[in-house]
């Protein structure tokens, strides 16, 4: 999506977007903010910091935060919830021309924010943050996971077949339940009418953070308990839950 579309967002974000911050999400961003605080890292930038969900943690951990978002509506949001935080400036910028804003964090977060839908914007988007960082910097992002869109397409269809006893039958219903003419599983973009959102693999994001520079790459996954948490996909108790990808690297 570009820049208008997230403005239109922003005046009820909780009702649109499911976020890993949430306190229900077993998050290992927490934790690793808490190291890198405790490691002396001293200036963060939140990039993509939307209604500024992250920031009250981080002015609590680190002298100097750097919010930056591409819409203008998000950062106005996001500097009158969190602007009463005298070690915050807030940027409006483009990840994809990061290194204009003449920053050198330690640490760059990007939680569910590199969503652009073409390759090459990605791409750019991460040498971007891979220059952009200072020296032994650290970059950790949130991804929406494509391999979790097919884990939800085989826990529908089996469900399916135990309606129908029937696989072709089975199959039809799953492609109309799953909404399979949305997902393109090359391009990994989900596409509803103007809006387009980009979605990774594993092997994807290895390929692409390798590409941009950046080292020590390990991922993770930021599990949704069903319910409320795994937003329009159906839940499935008892199974196991959905997720993002979390991906550590250094500079
Ligand atoms: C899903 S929201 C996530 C917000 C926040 N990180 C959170 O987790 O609550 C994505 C945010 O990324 C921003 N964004 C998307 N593409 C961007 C780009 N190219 N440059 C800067 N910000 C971007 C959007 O404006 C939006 O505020």
């Amino acid at each position: 999506m570009e820049r208008e579309e997230w403005d239109s967002y922003a005046d009820d974000y909780h009702r649109f977007i499911i976020s890993p911050l949430q306190s229900k999400i077993d998050n290992p961003l927490f934790g690793e903010i808490d190291r890198l605080a405790k490691a002396g890292k001293r200036t963060v930038m939140d990039l993509g910091t939307g209604i500024g969900d992250l920031l009250p943690r981080l002015a609590a951990r680190f002298p100097e935060i750097h919010a930056v978002d591409f819409s203008r509506r998000m950062l106005e949001t996001a500097k009158e919830r969190h602007g009463h935080h005298g070690n915050i400036v807030f940027s409006q910028a483009d990840m994809r021309e990061l290194s204009k804003l003449q920053v050198r964090p330690d640490v760059i977060i990007a939680v569910n924010s590199v969503l652009l839908p073409s390759f090459r914007d990605v791409n750019d988007a991460l040498a971007e943050i891979h220059a952009t960082l200072g020296e032994e910097g650290v970059f950790i992002g949130i991804f929406p996971s494509m391999e979790s869109v097919l884990y939800n397409c085989m826990l529908v269809y089996e469900r399916e077949y135990g309606k129908f006893g029937d696989e072709k039958q089975a199959l039809r219903s799953t492609r109309r339940i799953v909404e399979r003419r949305k997902y393109n599983f090359i391009t990994c973009v989900y596409e509803d009418n103007e809006e387009r959102q980009k979605f990774f693999y594993e092997f994807e994001l290895r390929h692409r953070l390798a590409s941009a520079g950046f080292k020590n790459v390990h991922l993770k996954k930021v599990h949704y308990p069903w319910g409320e948490q795994s937003g329009d996909y159906e839940d499935f108790h008892g199974m196991p839950e959905m997720w993002d990808w979390y991906v550590t690297a250094t500079k």
